[in-house]
C-alpha cells in the first residue's frame, strides 16, 4: 500500500481532529504537525513523535511532504493553500475555501491546472446517514422533491458580551460563511445540484461587542440569517442559520419533502434518518448494513446503536480524501474546490440580497 506523507498546519480546534482522522487512515502517514504557538506545536508534536515546525513555509518546502491538511483560520487559507499546490503537494483544506468567491475560483482553477487532488472538509456530507439521504433522494425513493427546509444553530454569540478573535478578519460574512456554507453543502451534496438564487434577511444582534478586558469591537458580519432559496432545477428551499440560538450546541437539521415520503436528518443524532410518511407518521431509519443503500455502506462503521457521529464522519472524509490519491482526477465523494467557490458564491449573494432586499442569483462555475 502507498503511505502518503500528511502535514497538518493548525493545530487549534479542528487540526487535532485532522491529527485523529490520519491516525484511522491506512494509506496515511503522519509527517510534521505545524503552528506559530508553540505550546500547541510542542504538545502535538511530542505525543507522535514528529517534527514541529513553526513556520508553515518550512512544510510547504519540504519535497517529502505529499499532503498538506490547511486547518489555519479563514483569513490564512488562501496563501497556504496558493503555495502548497504551486509545490504540487495534494490539499485537504478546511471550510471556508477563502474569504470570496473570486479568490475560491482562483484557487479551484489553480488546483485544476496543477493535476493535484485538493478537496475541502465538509464532514457532514460524509455521514452514513446524509450518504443514505442522498442515495435515496437521487435514485427518486422518495419521490418528486416539493421542497428542501433545514436549519444550523449554534450559541456562541448570544450575547454582546460573547467575543472572541475568530469573529475577526471573516470577510463580509461570519455565521453563514462558518456555518451557512457547511448546511449548503450538505443540501447540494444531497440534491445533487447547486443553489441558483437566494432572498436572505441577515441580521447583526449586537452591532458592538465587548471582549473579556471591557474593550468594544464593532460587528459588521451578521449573526443570523434567514434564507429563502430556489435550487438549480426550481426546487424551493428554505434555511434559518443563527449563532445567537440559546440552547443549540451544533444543530444543523435537513429535511427533504418527497412526494412519496419525506426524509430528515439531525446532526446531534447523526446515525439515523427519520422517514415521514403520509397518513403513518415517523419511522427511524438506523444506518444498517444489510438494508441501506449499497453505496452508503463503506461510510457506516459501527454496528447500530454504536453511534456513528462527527469524528466518524471526519474520518470517513480523510479516508476518501486518501482513497481518492492514486487517481487525482477519478470521482471522489468529497466536496471539491469547485463547491467551496460554489459555497462562497451562495454567501455573497446572501449578502447582497439582504441588502438590497430582493432575490439574487448564485454566480454559477
Ligand atoms: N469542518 C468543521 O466542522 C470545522 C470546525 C471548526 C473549524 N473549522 C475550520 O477550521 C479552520 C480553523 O478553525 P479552528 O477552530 O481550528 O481555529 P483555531 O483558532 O482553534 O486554530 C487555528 C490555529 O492556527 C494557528 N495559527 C494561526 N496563525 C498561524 C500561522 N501564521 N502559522 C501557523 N499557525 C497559525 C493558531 O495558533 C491556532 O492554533 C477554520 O477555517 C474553520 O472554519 C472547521
Amino acid at each position: 500500500m502507498k503511505k502518503y506523507r500528511a502535514a497538518v498546519i493548525g493545530l487549534g480546534f479542528i487540526g487535532p481532529l485532522h491529527l485523529d482522522a490520519l491516525m484511522r487512515v491506512p494509506q496515511a502517514e503522519i509527517a510534521a504537525v505545524c503552528d506559530a504557538d508553540p505550546a500547541a506545536l510542542r504538545l502535538h508534536a511530542e505525543r507522535l513523535g514528529v517534527p514541529a515546525v513553526a513556520d508553515w513555509h518550512a512544510v510547504i518546502d519540504d519535497p517529502s511532504i505529499d499532503v498538506i491538511h490547511n486547518c489555519l483560520p479563514p483569513g490564512l487559507h488562501d496563501a497556504v493553500n496558493r503555495a502548497a499546490l504551486l509545490q504540487g503537494k495534494h490539499l485537504y483544506c478546511e471550510k471556508p475555501l477563502s474569504l470570496t468567491a473570486a479568490s475560491a475560483r482562483q484557487m479551484a482553477e489553480l488546483a485544476e491546472k496543477q493535476g493535484v487532488r485538493a478537496a475541502l472538509n465538509h464532514q457532514y456530507r460524509m455521514n452514513a446517514a446524509v450518504r443514505e439521504m442522498r442515495a435515496q433522494v437521487q435514485k427518486g425513493m422518495a419521490g418528486r422533491v416539493l421542497a428542501v427546509t433545514g436549519c444550523y444553530l449554534q450559541e456562541s454569540a448570544v450575547r454582546a458580551s460573547d467575543w472572541s478573535s475568530r469573529m475577526e478578519n471573516t470577510g463580509i460574512s461570519r455565521t453563514l460563511s462558518d456555518i451557512g456554507t457547511h448546511w449548503a453543502d450538505t443540501a447540494c451534496c444531497v440534491l445533487g445540484q447547486p443553489i441558483a438564487r437566494v432572498f436572505a434577511d441577515l441580521h447583526i444582534h449586537h452591532p458592538v461587542r465587548t471582549d473579556s478586558e471591557g474593550k468594544a469591537h464593532r460587528m459588521d458580519t451578521e449573526d443570523t440569517g434567514f434564507i429563502l432559496m430556489r435550487f438549480e432545477d426550481g426546487t424551493p428551499g428554505q434555511v434559518t442559520v443563527s449563532k445567537a440560538a440559546s440552547g443549540h450546541k451544533n444543530d444543523l437539521r435537513l429535511s427533504v419533502w418527497g412526494d412519496s415520503y419525506s426524509l430528515a436528518w439531525e446532526q446531534e443524532q447523526p446515525d439515523r434518518l427519520r422517514r415521514g410518511i403520509q397518513g403513518v407518521g415517523f419511522e427511524t431509519v438506523y444506518m444498517n448494513p444489510k438494508t441501506c443503500q449499497a453505496e452508503t455502506r463503506p461510510f457506516i462503521t459501527a454496528p447500530m446503536g454504536h453511534v456513528m457521529g462527527w469524528p466518524d464522519a471526519l474520518r470517513n472524509a480523510v479516508q476518501a480524501f486518501y482513497d481518492s490519491l492514486a487517481d487525482p482526477k477519478a470521482p471522489s465523494p468529497c466536496a471539491t474546490l469547485r463547491d467551496g467557490f460554489a459555497h462562497m458564491a451562495f454567501v455573497e449573494a446572501c449578502v447582497q440580497s439582504s441588502r438590497e432586499n430582493r432575490w439574487v442569483e448564485v454566480e454559477a462555475w
